[in-house]
């Protein structure tokens, strides 16, 4: 099988001390979530999800500046940028730059290198998505790739989602909407099982490479709708982060639909015939802040009475409309196409405007089915950054 859009990736050849020699010498050169926002110079890891496109002229100039090995790997494997071939080989061992070469991670042409994928560290993972800045090294983007189709770039929705995941041992994990799997992935070390679900093909192929070069035996990532194809077995957690944010069209990465449930309604409702008796849903949302009247009600519809504890909780991290628009035509038009982004700008404000949101915020909804009152998320989940309770329905 030869690299392709949907399969970008290839790995046969590849055995586990490869994956883990890869690894090791990322970790060694200090490609780590601090140590990578350190060589930026961005005030936190949490600005790497995403990194703000509008630094990129700053950032580059700190890493040019930079001796260190690892100012390399991040403006190749983070940035997405070009790197000439001799300082690249001097910072990895050739054994990582064959694997890179080899697996189609990046391509080496008239002195230079260039990335296909992006390498991302999260956490204690390193995640494999497609390149956050897609547009930034002409001719090096797969044909027919687009905002549409690319695996999912770690963005606060993964990064806000990551913080309430909890940490404790699962025998059973599920993830529609796995993307590059970075989330279920964080659990693999505590869990007996994970399963992961996409609808794009590209991402599945990606979240399968990522379950390797992360040493999750106990991970299978498959594709399909929601829960097509999956038995009727039961987990004890399953998580999803849907595409939800409100637009104006259905679409696999991003759109949820004007109101942003036509992906997060059938994820909840697959979800609870294959919950386990104390089990835990947790699923992402955007709400504008008009949905703040009717979120109960729309929570009451979504589970039996009297069968789940609910808790909303919302984020502190909002958009007004404008704002949210704005950030939603930037990432499908990109700062190039002046006329895109404008006219997208323009289909977003009208969109929710015509829906009545004038604010947009993100949130975590998690439910437990039956489960004799025990906690409902994790400590995590109540760190500053979460801004309110919306919903807290006692079964
Ligand atoms: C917001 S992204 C989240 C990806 C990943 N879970 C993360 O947090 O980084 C949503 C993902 O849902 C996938 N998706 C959209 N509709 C889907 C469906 N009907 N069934 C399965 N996956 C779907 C998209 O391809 C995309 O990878």
């Amino acid at each position: 099988m030869g690299n392709s859009l949907e399969n970008p990736l290839q790995w046969d050849w590849a055995g586990d001390a490869d994956f883990a020699a890869f690894r090791e010498e990322l970790a060694g050169i200090g490609y780590a979530p601090a140590e990578a926002a350190a060589e930026l110079g961005v005030p936190s890891v949490e600005a790497l999800y995403p990194l703000d496109y509008r630094l990129l002229p700053v950032l580059l100039d700190r890493l040019e500046s930079s001796s260190r090995p690892r100012a390399v790997a991040v403006k190749l494997l983070l940035l997405g940028l070009p790197v000439r071939s001799q300082p690249l080989c001097a910072a990895l061992a050739d054994r990582s730059v064959d694997f890179m070469l080899r697996a189609g991670l990046a391509v080496e042409q008239e002195g230079m290198f260039h990335a296909l994928l992006s390498v991302v560290p999260f956490q204690h993972l390193q995640v494999v998505s497609d390149k956050l800045f897609m547009n930034a090294d002409p001719g090096f983007t797969a044909e027919g790739l687009s905002s549409e189709n690319a695996v999912w770039r770690l963005d606060r929705t993964t990064r806000i989602m990551a913080r309430a995941l909890p940490r404790r041992g699962w025998r059973s994990v599920l993830e529609p909407c796995c993307g590059s799997g970075a989330l279920s992935l964080l659990l693999a070390g505590r869990a007996g099982r994970i399963t992961g679900t996409d609808i794009n093909p590209r991402a599945v192929n990606v979240a399968r490479f990522n379950a390797r070069l992360n040493g999750a035996a106990n991970a299978e990532f498959r594709q399909g709708d929601l829960y097509a194809g999956l038995g009727q077995e039961h987990h004890d957690l399953i998580l999803a982060n849907p595409p939800s944010a409100p637009g104006l069209v259905r679409a696999w990465n991003r759109e949820g639909g004007t109101a942003g449930r036509e992906v997060v309604e059938p994820a909840i409702a697959g979800a609870l015939p294959r919950l386990a008796d104390g089990g835990l849903l947790l699923c992402s949302l955007h709400l504008g802040y008009r949905d703040d009247r009717d979120i109960q009600d729309w929570v009451a519809r979504q589970f039996p009475a009297g069968e789940y504890r609910t808790l909303v909780v919302r984020h502190a991290e909002h958009w007004s409309a404008d704002e949210y628009a704005l950030n939603e035509a930037l990432r499908k038009s990109g700062p190039r196409d002046l006329e895109t982004y404008r006219r997208t700008y323009r289909m977003y404000r009208d969109g929710l405007e015509r829906g009545g949101i004038g604010t947009v915020a993100f949130a975590v909804l998690a439910a437990r089915r039956g489960g004799n009152g025990s906690a409902l998320v994790s400590d995590e989940l109540y760190q500053p950054g979460w801004e309110r309770r919306i919903v807290d329905l006692a079964g």
